[in-house]
């Protein structure tokens, strides 16, 4: 029996998941689905914002989705945000996050490209301090890590060349002029492994010119692989081009339980009032249940979505008037 943990987390998160699930449920009746707890409401409650309990459902299942949790901007002594916590305690580098074009106005044509990001270093490691009045940040980037991340993108590379039957190609992101030994180190891996992968046409470039790049011509780009801190400013960017947070979704694999989630946080400016887009949430549901080897559900569920959209139901964020509960339905509507 596939089990899935359904971590809906804080705010929107309370809303999508929820929807993603009864999807799920439909589209993959042989799945057997416990709920666990997590976030900042869970942390106020039992003073824990990634409980035991929820660590254990995890660890037992073969597949976690996540919805989001709330974290302050401030120190709050006790807490710590549950997807880091979670992409660490199952080692989950690889945080890939897909961006292709939808149909509707709302969304540019053409596009099709998988951002690749590094999960678990660079500016994300936890390592600040303040001195007086310097506050500092340590980047961490190390071999390990950055050949295990390249890797995993030129083997998504290569599974893509193989479904969309189209030449592979890898766009390696880093700041190696400025950030020459961090930078510089995680580009000569990527440069050797990338190597291995001799059908695979690889270029580089700057983070700065990768931003550029992304919106003056994100057609030609494929597979991007970069460190932590640039693959969550790039992936934002990329949703925008095609319907924005909400449509957004990601996977984070490596060593432990894989956890899918949308790319979006708990939107808490409009959490609680039927708002949120689900599409992130569902587009996650459908990457779970290919990693689950439900291609047949995943296809259904993204097809169903497809469909939705296409005859033009929309919430709010893409200038409609559904409501979470509508699109959900109208998705449902649409399975077979
Ligand atoms: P956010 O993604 O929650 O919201 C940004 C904007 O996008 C808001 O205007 C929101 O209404 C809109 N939006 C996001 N998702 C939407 C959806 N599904 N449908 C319609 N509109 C949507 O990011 P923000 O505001 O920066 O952060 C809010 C909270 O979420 C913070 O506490 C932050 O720490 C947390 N967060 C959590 C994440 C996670 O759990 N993985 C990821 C990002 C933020
Ligand atoms: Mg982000």
């Amino acid at each position: 029996m596939k089990t899935v943990c359904l971590i809906p987390g804080d705010g929107i998160g309370q809303e999508v998941i929820p929807a993603a699930a009864e999807l799920l449920r439909l589209v993959a009746p042989g799945v057997e689905f416990v709920d666990a707890e997590a976030g900042f409401a869970c942390f106020e409650r039992c003073g824990q914002a990634l409980p035991e309990a929820t660590l254990e459902a995890a660890r037992g299942a073969q597949a976690v989705l996540f919805g989001a949790t709330s974290s302050p901007s401030t120190i709050v002594p006790g807490y710590r945000s549950p997807i880091l916590a979670l992409r660490r305690e199952f080692d989950l580098y690889a945080n890939l996050r897909p961006a292709s074009s939808l149909p509707g106005e709302f969304s540019r044509p053409g596009i099709d490209l998988l951002i690749v990001r590094e999960n678990t270093e660079g500016l994300y490691s936890g390592r600040e301090h303040r001195e007086g009045n310097t506050a500092i940040a340590e980047r961490v980037i190390t071999r390990t890590g950055s050949e295990r991340i390249v890797r995993a993108a030129c083997e998504q590379a290569r599974l893509r060349a193989e479904r969309l039957g189209r030449p592979p190609r890898l766009t390696v992101v880093h700041k190696a002029n400025v950030l020459k030994l961090t930078d510089g180190l995680f580009r000569e891996c990527a440069l050797r492994v990338a190597a291995e992968f001799p059908e695979i046409a690889v270029e580089e470039l700057l983070v700065d010119a990768a931003a550029m790049q992304l919106v003056r011509a994100p057609e030609r780009i494929d597979v991007l692989v970069t460190t932590n801190l640039f693959g969550d400013i790039l992936s934002d960017e990329a949703s925008a081009l095609v319907g924005g947070l909400g449509v957004a979704s990601s996977a984070n694999l490596g060593g432990g339980t894989p956890v899918f989630e949308p790319v979006h946080g708990s939107a808490p400016d409009i959490a609680g009032q039927g708002r949120a887009n689900p599409t992130g949430a569902l587009l996650s549901a459908a990457l779970l249940l290919e990693h689950l080897d439900e291609a047949r559900a995943a296809a259904s569920l993204r097809a169903a979505v497809l469909g939705a959209l296409t005859d033009g139901v929309r919430t709010a964020d893409l200038g409609g008037r559904a409501t979470t509960r509508q699109f959900t339905a109208a998705v449902a509507a649409r399975l077979n």
